[in-house]
């Protein structure tokens, strides 16, 4: 191999149209600053603007539907106000040269019927309670309800939500649309046979279990261009008490299906630190890379020379970057001068709803100014 012209993590990345300065991506992460309103504001666009030196930007999960939702303040994307609001944070990276992805959402069964709509059950594919602790919600910790199964009529319903998001999306300025499969919410809830024990042409198959995604990508395919579209997947991961037995076959089977669109990108939570399902061999990037034909984006764990290693050896193209992005909003000149990190964030303000413990993290020359 030619190393002078092989990738670093610092080295630019054409993603379709879009030129990423490097390979340093900031992963989704919900902050719940967007009050009840679930509206971006200025704190956000400061927020992200701070994080303006990543490659790109996937902004927090941001709910489709009233029925989507299922944490306290995170933003949503369902209502024209939501939509205007997201132009100021699209529009302050845009005079970074940031591209920023829209990660869209919906919760399904990890929700409660507190923040529905007159307070139903939160939906899912099938009726199977998250076993877990509590759930936060606008009326404190609750236990986790048995949500109702989605009626086959009502699919499409949400199908058109996603599709509605997408359009929004565009319409605020995002770049392009990352599509949350991962983590227990509702895409996977009707991928993994954990959670989806339906009869229907929803249920059963992987084949089956898979058509509710597909029909999601398809329908954001007719408002995005495919290297604008993303999808993230969680195949080694046990939060929201997720893990299937079949997880191999599922997921390799999903990536392969996803080569027919040329995607912008597949986003695999490979590393083990937020769970693991324990139901056999980790998967790995390179099980992906394997299958997967588009550009490949690791995550969960992840350092700087892990990292650089990871692309070095060709298992992925882009690492996304979670709690360090909390805590260090010049990550990338970090990265690139050799500066030490900050110390993570506490737990306690990830979602802790004002500027302390958002805004506040300060970049390496502010702490060593002279
Ligand atoms: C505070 C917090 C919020 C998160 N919110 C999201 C989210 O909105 N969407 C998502 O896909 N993952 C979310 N995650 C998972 C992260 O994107 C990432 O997978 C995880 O932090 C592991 O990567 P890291 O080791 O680089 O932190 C969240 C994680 C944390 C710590």
């Amino acid at each position: 191999m030619d190393t002078t012209t092989s990738p670093t993590l610092l080295s630019s990345f054409k993603l379709g149209d879009l030129t990423l300065k490097n390979r340093v991506i900031m992963a989704p992460l919900t902050r719940a600053r967007a009050g009840v309103e679930r509206m971006p504001n200025a704190l956000m666009t400061q927020y992200y603007t701070q994080r303006a030196s990543a490659g790109l930007i996937i902004t927090e999960a941001t709910v489709i539907s009233q029925q989507g939702c299922g944490w306290v303040q995170s933003p949503g994307i369902y209502s024209e106000e939501q939509t205007e609001a997201w132009k100021q944070i699209t529009k302050a990276l845009h005079q970074t040269e940031t591209p920023v992805f829209l990660q869209l959402w919906h919760c399904g069964r990890a929700s409660h019927s507190s923040f529905q709509e007159n307070n139903q059950l939160p939906v899912s594919a099938s009726a199977i309670k998250l076993n877990g602790e509590y759930i936060h919600t606008p009326i404190g910790k609750q236990a986790y309800e048995t949500p109702r199964a989605l009626e086959i009529e009502e699919i499409p319903r949400i199908i058109e939500d996603y599709r509605l998001g997408a359009e929004r999306a565009k319409k605020a300025g995002f770049d392009g649309i990352e599509i949350h499969g991962a983590n227990g919410y509702l895409i996977d809830q009707f991928l993994q046979s954990k959670t989806n024990q339906r009869t229907d042409k929803y249920g059963g198959r992987i084949e089956n279990r898979y058509r509710f995604l597909q029909e999601i990508v398809e329908a954001i395919l007719t408002v995005f261009s495919p290297e604008k579209v993303a999808v993230r997947l969680s195949p080694n991961g046990n939060f929201n008490d997720m893990g299937s037995p079949e997880y191999r076959e599922l997921f390799i089977y999903v990536a392969q299906q996803l080569n027919r669109y040329g995607l912008g990108y597949l986003h695999i939570v490979d590393g083990l630190e937020f769970g693991f399902h324990q139901l056999g061999e980790p998967m790995t990037l390179r099980e992906f890379r394997e299958v997967f034909d588009g550009p490949l984006m690791g995550n969960c764990g992840y350092s700087q020379d892990s990292a650089e290693a990871t692309i070095k050896a060709d298992n992925a193209d882009l690492i996304a970057f979670g709690r360090p992005y909390i805590s260090n909003p010049d990550l990338v000149e970090r990265f690139a001068n050799n500066w030490p990190l900050n110390p993570p964030a506490e737990m306690k303000d990830w979602y802790s709803f004002g500027a302390e413990g958002y805004i506040d993290f300060p970049t390496y020359p502010e702490t060593h100014k002279s």
